[in-house]
């Protein structure tokens, strides 16, 4: 697939860009990384010069990995690591356009750039087609901001499902956030692709049987899933894991190979609202041409994510994204996902 620019992702970009309303006196920075998506940084530049906006650059080196297990689809940029000249340049600006190769959701400097008031635009690391297609609206924006506060306002989020999934998490000091493409209030965070709604639950919050039937996803390893795995969860932590396959020895591996309590807990959960978004997506690209936000986004789908989750106190290095199909999802009484179906 090519990656000379095609004038239909530079109109993407202008659309999302013009959804920030960046003002006229507001300084914006594009914030790459040695190993950013060439064409990405081109286009955001050309749209942003297009509409009219003051820029620059900054290029940090991609840090080199660390020995051990090889982390990926974190969410959780090192760029900006012992980088403080430039996180405060970030605080200065008004706008930040993302384009490091994780992106900065989870980054341990991202607090303090939002405090500042700088408002973070992430661009996920996508071939620019993938990004096209899924251009934000204000109707994914209700959808997206009508299932926070559901979820806000509930007290406990069931999820079953005939492959034999059956959680229950209390919602009690959940941290809940939606992500519909873009943004245009100081201080805070989006990425695009969006469309969907997470929230990182309290500690000790979940408990139950989560199955991984053929077809779900892991996003870390950008694998459709094709031999069943089930996990047993208690109080947050993955204490079993059973399953025949590549699937699954891929996953107990991975998770042991942290060699640290932490891996196996939950990170996340939520579910995908973005009706553009194909769940076939991941089959279409290169394992480099894309980041499977697209497939997080998937709309009805319950993403169940293992890692890091700041509101319970537990920080890791390793993260997976698990899209889990054709689950039903009751908040309280309230069934918000029918059999992998949205209900809104
Ligand atoms: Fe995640």
């Amino acid at each position: 697939m090519g990656t000379s620019i095609d004038p239909v992702w530079l109109d993407a970009f202008r659309q999302v860009f013009s959804r920030c309303r960046i003002g006229d006196d507001e300084s914006v920075i594009v914030l790459a990384e040695a190993g950013s998506r060439a064409v990405l940084i081109e286009l955001a530049e050309i749209a942003l010069a297009q509409l009219g906006h003051q820029y620059y650059r900054m290029v940090l080196p991609t840090p080199a990995s660390v020995a051990g297990p090889v982390v990926r689809s974190s969410g959780a940029s090192v760029a900006l690591t012992a980088q403080a000249g430039a996180v405060q340049a970030l605080c200065n600006a008004d706008v930040v356009i993302d384009l490091t190769v994780e992106g900065l959701m989870h980054a341990p400097e991202t607090a303090q750039i939002l405090q500042s008031g700088t408002r973070v635009m992430n661009i996920s690391n996508e071939h620019p087609e993938a990004l096209s297609r899924l251009l934000p609206d204000d109707g994914l924006k209700d959808r997206v901001k009508e299932s926070v506060k559901c979820i806000r306002s509930s007290a406990t989020m069931q999820v079953v499902s005939d492959a034999g999934t059956d959680l229950s998490v209390n919602l009690k000091s959940a941290n809940t956030v939606g992500v519909w493409g873009w943004t245009d209030r100081p201080g805070t965070l989006a990425h695009w692709p969006g469309g969907l709604v997470v929230s990182f639950p309290a500690a000790g919050s979940v408990n139950g049987q989560l199955v991984l039937a053929a077809g779900d996803l892991n996003l870390t390893f950008k694998r459709y899933i094709e031999s069943p795995i089930t996990l047993t969860l208690e109080d947050d932590y993955i204490t079993d894991i059973t399953g025949a396959g590549a699937d699954c020895a891929l996953m107990k591996d991975y998770l042991a190979s942290f060699n640290d309590k932490a891996a196996y807990a939950t990170s996340h959960i939520g579910w995908g609202l973005n009706p553009a978004a194909r769940y076939e997506a991941m089959t279409m690209y290169g394992r480099n041409d894309t980041n499977g936000t697209e497939l997080r986004a998937v709309a009805g789908n319950f993403l169940y994510s293992t890692g890091a989750n700041e509101f319970a106190g537990r920080y890791t290095r390793g993260h997976f994204d698990l899209p889990v199909m054709g689950c039903t999802i009751t908040l309280d009484s309230q069934v918000v996902v029918d059999n992998g179906v949205p209900v809104q």
